[in-house]
Order: structure tokens, then sequence, then C-alpha cells
């Protein structure tokens, strides 16, 4: 679309620019003769724990920033900080975009990913950053995910066939109709923003598996192409794994993806009560 006229120029700089279309949009001058902006003095209180500094005890440190001067994320003035202000300061992040889930932390009270989090542009609020809550911390904003990692393992999260001569000779076909059952449920990073919200995981996180892990699970279970359905229900038939879960829904209300973790959960819940009648049925 290009450019073809300057129309008009109004109030506070705005500039409105038709286009080849016909189409008006504006924009706003920056000029040499534009009065400098007031700083926006924001405070962040961050939470800071060293391990490795003896006797060091967690506590806030608070940092002023001006929002003039900071990108628009929470991850931005994390940055910001760390490249600027302390570089003590640390955290986890890669993508800066919502895909690798590694900046996943507590903000304002709330589990989600701190590159999708804007800045409360209110200066007269204190914006509080914790590491994902009911974790071990390994430094400042970092959990330890050992534990996540090793339950995301334990549900086997990869196509399972019953006869593996074939394996790697050909495609592994499914209908589009089977293939959209998936929707909703790949598209998980992995963040654990989920997993760390639930009650349940707070106080059972050594036997309970928790919403993300949950999720994947299901996943697996579904998919058209897989022929371990009934094991893996099976695996989870004890009263920790799966039956933890009170859909309380913090999960699927703090998904920064958007996705449904707690419905996942009921959908398995449903398939055991189907898969345990079925195997009563049979002795
Ligand atoms: S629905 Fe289940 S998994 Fe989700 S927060 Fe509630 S108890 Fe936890
Ligand atoms: S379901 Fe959502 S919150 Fe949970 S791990 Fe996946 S992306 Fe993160
Ligand atoms: S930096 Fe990758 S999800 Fe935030």
């Amino acid at each position: 679309m290009s450019v073809v006229g300057l129309t008009s120029l109004g109030r506070c700089g705005a500039v409105a620019i038709r286009s080849s279309v016909g189409m008006v949009a504006v924009r706003y001058a920056q000029t040499a003769a534009a009065p400098a902006s007031q700083p926006r003095i924001k405070k962040f209180q961050v939470y800071r724990w060293d391990p490795d500094t003896t006797g060091d005890k967690p506590r806030m440190q608070t940092y002023e920033i001006d929002l003039n001067t900071c990108g628009p994320m929470v991850l931005d003035a994390l940055i910001k900080i760390k490249n600027e202000m302390d570089s003590t300061l640390t955290f986890r992040r890669s993508c800066r975009e919502g895909i690798c889930g590694s900046c996943a932390m507590n903000i304002n009270g709330g589990n989600t990913l701190a590159c999708l989090n804007k800045i409360d542009t209110n200066t007269s609020k204190v914006s509080k950053i914790y590491p994902l809550p009911h974790m071990y911390v390994v430094k400042d904003l970092v959990p330890d995910m050992s534990n996540f990692y090793a339950q995301y393992k334990s549900i086997e999260p990869y196509l399972k066939k019953k006869d593996e001569a074939n394996e790697g000779k050909e495609q592994y076909l499914q209908t589009v109709d089977d293939r959209q059952k998936l929707d909703g449920l790949y598209e998980c990073i992995l963040c654990a923003c989920c997993s760390t919200s639930c009650p349940s995981y707070w106080w059972n996180g050594d036997k309970y598996l928790g919403p993300a892990v949950l999720m994947q699970a299901y996943r697996w279970m579904i998919d058209s192409r897989d022929e371990f359905t009934e094991e893996r229900l099976s695996k989870l038939q004890d009263p920790f794994s799966l039956y933890r879960c009170h859909t309380i829904m913090n999960c699927t209300k703090t998904c920064p993806k958007g996705l449904n973790p707690g419905k996942a959960i009921a959908e398995i819940k449903k398939m055991m009560a189907t898969y345990k009648e079925k195997k009563s049925a049979a002795v």
C-alpha cells in the first residue's frame, strides 16, 4: 500500500495520510521541536535470593524505571534492570514472544509469561514480581523445574505403537477430523503457569501430576495414531496422579496461551470411567 498524499496536520502533531486505496491512516509526527516528555517513574519490586551468598535470605528489591525509556512488557523491564541497573538479577527468557515458555513467573499475583504481560502503566502502583509459586527456587526468579520435567517424562509424551517392526518405514497418517481433536492441546509450551497455580499441585506436587502434564497425557491418549490409550489410562489409576484435581479451574484461568487444561483433565476422568467399566465387565 503506497502512501500518495499528506492531507492534514491536526492537533498534537497528528498527521492524517491518505493512501492509494483511499484509507486514512493517522501517524504522530516526531519533530525536533516536540517538548521532552515527563518521566514516568514506575517501581518494580522483584524477589531476590542468591543461594551462593552465605546467609542471604529471600527479600524484595525495588527498582525504579522511567517507562518512557522501556519497552511495553514486563520482560522488557527485567531486561532493562539487568542491562542497565543490576546485572546480578537472574531470570530465564529466550524467545520474547510467548513460544519458549521460559519466562513464566508470578506478576502482580498471577502466573503468566513476562514477555506477554504488559507493564501496568499506572505509576502510582508498584509491580510485584515473584518466581512461580510453590516451587523450589534456584536463584531470584528461576524456579527448579526438575520435578515438573520428570513428571512430563513419566507420561511418555510421544507416539507409541504395539508393533514397532514398521517404525520409520512409512508415515502414520490421520484424518483431518482426528488431527483437529489435538487443537487446544498441542499448543501447550510447558511453561508450568497452570500447574503452579493449582492448589492441589502446591500440596501434592510430588504425587499429583498437575494440569500441564495431565493435558499432555490426554493429548497422547486421544491421538488416533497412538495404540497405548488403555495403558496410559491405567498408569493414572491411583488416588493422586489424576484424582487430586478438584476442578477448581485456576489452571485454565491463568494459562497465558488461552488453553483449557481443566477441561482436558475432566475428559481423562470420563475416559477413565469408561475404561474401568470395560475392565470390570471383562473380569
Ligand atoms: S482444575 Fe484441577 S488442575 Fe486445574 S487448578 Fe483446579 S485442581 Fe488444579
Ligand atoms: S497449559 Fe498453558 S499454562 Fe499450562 S503449561 Fe501449557 S501453556 Fe503453560
Ligand atoms: S521469553 Fe519465551 S515465552 Fe517469554
